[in-house]
């Protein structure tokens, strides 16, 4: 028996969104990226491209920042995705997305989502990025307004808030 989905197929999966156990009936084709955003009404996802090159659609899978736009909601089934919604605490900002506020490190927004996902990713395997390496980890998303060294410096401010006791 063929194990491959059609494109066509619906399928149930199971998986964590936020910490929040889910099931959910999906088309086999569906992306990640619209499951967030169409299905569950995450909007903070953002969609800034259709070739996977913005990084706007970055969300934690397992841990790590992927693009949810190369990834097929099937693929998520069994796992744990957190999005931008998802990493406020208690109803306050992540320090991650505080220290983009605290160093404007955003114009329009719009790659500010993926950025912080990329940001807080890197942070969670290495607590004292050098700046070449916070340039390496948001290589994979774009941003047409900023030109990156606020960004650059919100990342590198958030490891020295995690490094004197915050949580990152
Ligand atoms: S929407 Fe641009 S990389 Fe996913
Ligand atoms: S702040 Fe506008 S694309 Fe980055």
């Amino acid at each position: 028996m063929a194990s491959t989905a059609r494109a066509e197929e619906r399928l149930t999966v199971h998986l964590t969104v936020n910490g929040q156990p889910l099931e959910e009936t999906v088309d086999a084709r569906l992306l990640l990226v619209h499951f967030i955003r169409d299905v569950l009404e995450l909007t903070g996802t953002h969609v800034g491209c259709d070739t996977t090159s913005c990084g706007a659609c970055a969300v934690l899978l397992d841990g790590r920042a992927v693009k949810s736009c190369t990834v097929f909601a099937v693929q998520a089934d069994g796992r744990d995705i957190v999005t931008i919604e998802g990493l406020e605490q208690n109803g306050a900002p992540h320090p991650v997305q505080a220290a983009f506020f605290e160093k404007h490190a955003m114009d329009c927004g719009y790659c500010t989502p993926g950025m912080v996902i990329s940001g807080y990713s890197l942070l969670q395997r290495n607590g004292d990025p050098t700046e070449d390496e916070i340039r390496e980890a948001i290589s994979g998303n774009l941003c047409r307004c900023t030109g990156y060294a606020n960004i650059v410096d919100a990342i590198r401010t958030a490891a020295e808030h995690q490094r004197n006791g915050g949580t990152v």
